[in-house]
């Protein structure tokens, strides 16, 4: 083994930044990741460009937070909006870039690191006229299928030229940015809390629910699961759904849209919108099945390795991160079902399997839980972490 590198004498100072302060999943990944990397190690702040639940959440465990308000006009463009956009809304936010120029200058870090795209593409500027070395926490698929293609090929040449180290959540994330400068798997670990003490020995008591965890947007497949529930019901009618997320990132319509599609098949008495829940491990013990329905590749799928860290069933589809959590082979190691993104019947047929042979269920998800315990585990997350912020510091 080559020597380990001289640690710095005083912690890495790291500035994070993430445009919204929602709690979205690459944002409880930062939440999980602050909770474990060494306070003697690393000195952390977090700078949002807006308040919400996440400012919250990170000064509740006692982490530093800044934020710098960025105009609504630059803020909300949507993912469709193109570079053009981007920049147009860059231009409008001319003023804000100078606000965080100035607020990170004060901040004195070794490090600015981003964990969103649109701080990705802000910091740029930020990090260059500062001269600070910049972190890419990369937690979208950089692909035509997720974002539009002017977007695509923008954050390609960046990765390639100017952050020091580009971290992702996934292979699958990591496939989609050929090239990139420092380029790092980790994936999103689990906190020991998120592990369930016992595999679980039954299913919950009365009737099949099958549950959904994630927020509510077109991408989520939560159109393709009520779509799958019509079907479901019809073959056992007292199975309920419970889709537990709230609508984030203005994501309204699709909720609308899925209330009507609740309506149109009649399934007002078997699916509940429960939206966000603080702490889903009680959700998660009521649930047979969980479910993750996206219909493009996820890039991670951080819900996945939390059911299955509590011992639920999952049943997943098919693409992105997913296939590197879920075992589907050799026989007797499976660790869930796959199903083919938007295949309403293949999902349901799969939930099927698992309302009727819970024995089955019960056997992939106690492996289940032994294989992400181990593999997606929060300390060694953490240290891949702090080891590129001391590297790029040093
Ligand atoms: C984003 C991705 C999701 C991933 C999470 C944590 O929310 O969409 O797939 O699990 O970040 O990396």
């Amino acid at each position: 083994m080559p020597p380990a590198a001289p640690r710095p004498p005083r912690p890495v100072r790291v500035a994070i930044l993430d445009h919204t302060a929602e709690l979205g999943g690459a944002e409880l990944a930062l939440l999980r990741l602050l909770g474990t990397v060494d306070r003697a190690r690393v000195d952390a702040v977090v700078v949002l460009f807006s308040s919400g639940p996440l400012e919250e959440r990170l000064r509740d465990a006692g982490h530093r937070v800044v934020v710098v308000p960025l105009d609504p006009t630059v803020r909300d463009i949507s993912r469709a909006a193109g570079p053009l956009g981007v920049v147009r809304g860059a231009a409008a936010g001319a003023a804000f870039l100078g606000r965080l120029v100035a607020s990170v200058r004060r901040l004195d870090v070794d490090v600015v690191h981003t964990t969103s795209l649109k701080a990705d593409l802000l910091a740029v500027p930020v990090a260059l006229l500062l001269r600070k070395p910049l972190v890419w926490h990369v937690h979208d698929r950089i692909a035509e299928d997720y974002l539009p293609a002017r977007t695509v090929r923008l954050v390609r040449a960046l990765a390639r030229s100017v952050p020091r180290a580009v971290v992702v959540n996934s292979e699958a994330t990591a496939a989609t940015l050929p090239g990139a400068r420092g380029l790092v798997v980790a994936y999103p670990g689990l906190a020991v809390g998120q592990l369930a003490a016992t595999p679980r020995q039954a299913q919950p008591d009365g009737d099949p629910v099958v549950g959904m965890v994630g927020r509510l947007s077109p991408t989520k497949g939560q159109l393709v699961l009520v779509g799958a529930a019509r079907r479901v019901v019809d073959a056992r009618p007292m199975t309920r759904f419970r889709l537990l997320g709230a609508a984030a990132f203005g994501a309204e319509e699709h909720e609308r849209a899925i209330r009507s599609e609740i309506d149109r098949l009649a399934l007002g008495a078997s699916v509940e919108l429960v939206g966000f829940v603080e702490d889903p491990r009680t959700e998660l013990d009521a649930l047979s099945v969980c479910v993750h329905a996206s219909t493009v590749p996820e890039p991670f799928g951080q819900v996945v390795t939390e059911a299955m860290a509590w011992g639920v069933p999952v049943v997943a589809t098919r693409g992105g991160g997913v296939d590197e959590i879920v075992r589907t082979a050799p026989p007797g190691a499976e660790t869930g079902l796959l199903v083919a993104p938007g295949d309403e019947e293949g999902l349901a047929r799969a939930l099927i399997d698992v309302i009727d042979h819970p024995r089955e269920a019960l056997a992939r998800a106690a492996r289940a839980r032994a294989d992400v315990s181990e593999r997606f585990d929060l300390e060694r997350t953490a240290e891949t972490v702090t080891l590129i912020w001391e590297d790029a510091a040093s």
